[in-house]
């Protein structure tokens, strides 16, 4: 049997790059492709040498031509923290909505299976709590973090169009807050911001008072569960997240014991639409894919933080001028 080759748009990001490492572990050919617009030639450059691994440097929402046969598309390609997405505003909107589009395009003309990077943003500031697939959301379209949320939310109904009327192949990832090796340090969200702030001898900005909670999954967990997804023959979206709920005033306190750093926790006002909770329901992942995440947050922390440690200095010092929220 020919080797499967499987695309993956933002594969030089920090999630699209555990995947290509994924796939490649299965023995799968991959082709990696970004414009890297957020992303990094860096976390795939291990990969280059292999025959079996090709990088096209490619903006999805232009056209995308592979040539050969595809069997299955990660469409991952999309800024993905609030710094991004909040500099990139058309952008963003524009690899949501084009970029899904020409994806679908190219899954229908190869008959290839089409997995779509979806978000808990697409629950907004949640009235429902833990959040369920069912629950259809409650996002501000004309808010600062709607040209995001609504880019994924136009993400799967057009993802579910090509299902139901093209009979193209699709399944929807809901990813909740992810972390891991690979992240950038710069990027704004809650947990390099504030290991960065640690390494840096920095006090540690918690916006708001701190009791809005977040639920944060180590990558390979959140990669093992989308692996399974894909191979599945569920097309409805699902929920993939750690429903381990923290307080980001305690998350804070977390790692300021890991940094043994004596630096302190200040606050500052909270954002517009942040979202006050955030824990998934994964009853659907669990009966479903049989999945549930594995890695406890003391050990994925401690592998987190030694990674950002063995970063040069100057990686630490690119501070995040805009950070403005914990996401
Ligand atoms: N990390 C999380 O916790 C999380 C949570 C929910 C959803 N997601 C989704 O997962 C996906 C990956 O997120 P991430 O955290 O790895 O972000 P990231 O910024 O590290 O990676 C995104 C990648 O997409 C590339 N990209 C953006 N626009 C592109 C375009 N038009 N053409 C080609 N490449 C493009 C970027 O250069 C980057 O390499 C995103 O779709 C994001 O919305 C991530």
């Amino acid at each position: 049997m020919s080797q499967k080759r499987v695309l993956i748009t933002g594969a030089a990001g920090f999630l699209g790059s555990h995947l290509c490492d994924r796939f490649i572990k299965e023995g799968y050919s991959v082709i990696a492709m970004d414009n890297l617009i957020t992303g990094d030639l860096k976390n795939i450059e291990h990969l280059f040498s292999l025959p079996q691994f090709e990088f096209y440097h490619h903006d999805v929402t232009k056209f995308i031509h592979v040539p050969g046969n595809i069997d299955y598309i990660m469409h991952f390609a999309s800024p993905a923290s609030p710094i991004d997405y909040l500099k990139i505003p058309i952008q963003t909107l524009k690899v949501g909505a084009m970029g899904t589009h020409n994806c679908l395009g190219l899954a229908k003309a190869k008959n290839a299976r089409m997995l779509v990077a979806s978000t808990s943003e697409v629950y907004g500031d949640p009235m429902v709590h833990p959040q369920t697939e069912e629950y259809w959301g409650n996002v501000n379209p004309v808010g600062p973090r709607g040209v995001y949320d609504e880019a994924k939310r136009y993400m799967e109904s057009i993802t579910r169009a090509y299902n139901t009327f093209h009979g193209v192949q699709t399944r929807i990832v809901r990813i909740f807050n992810t972390y891991g090796p690979r992240m950038r340090l710069n990027d704004g969200r809650a947990l390099p911001a504030f290991i960065g702030q640690a390494l840096r001898g920095e006090d540690m900005t918690v916006f708001g008072d701190g009791s809005q909670t977040r639920s944060f999954c180590y990558v390979d967990d959140l990669i093992e569960g989308i692996y399974r997804l894909l191979l599945s023959d569920y097309d409805m979206p699902v929920n993939i997240g750690n429903p381990n709920e923290i307080s980001l005033k305690d998350f804070a306190e977390e790692i300021l014991a890991l940094t043994g750093n004596k630096v302190k926790i200040v606050y500052k006002p909270l954002p517009v639409d942040d979202p006050k909770q955030r824990q998934p329901n994964i009853s659907k992942a669990k009966s479903i894919l049989g999945w549930e995440p594995k890695v406890d947050r003391k050990d994925g922390l401690k592998i987190t933080y030694d990674y950002f440690r063995g970063l040069p200095e100057s990686e630490w010092t690119k501070l995040p001028k805009e950070f403005s929220s914990n996401k």
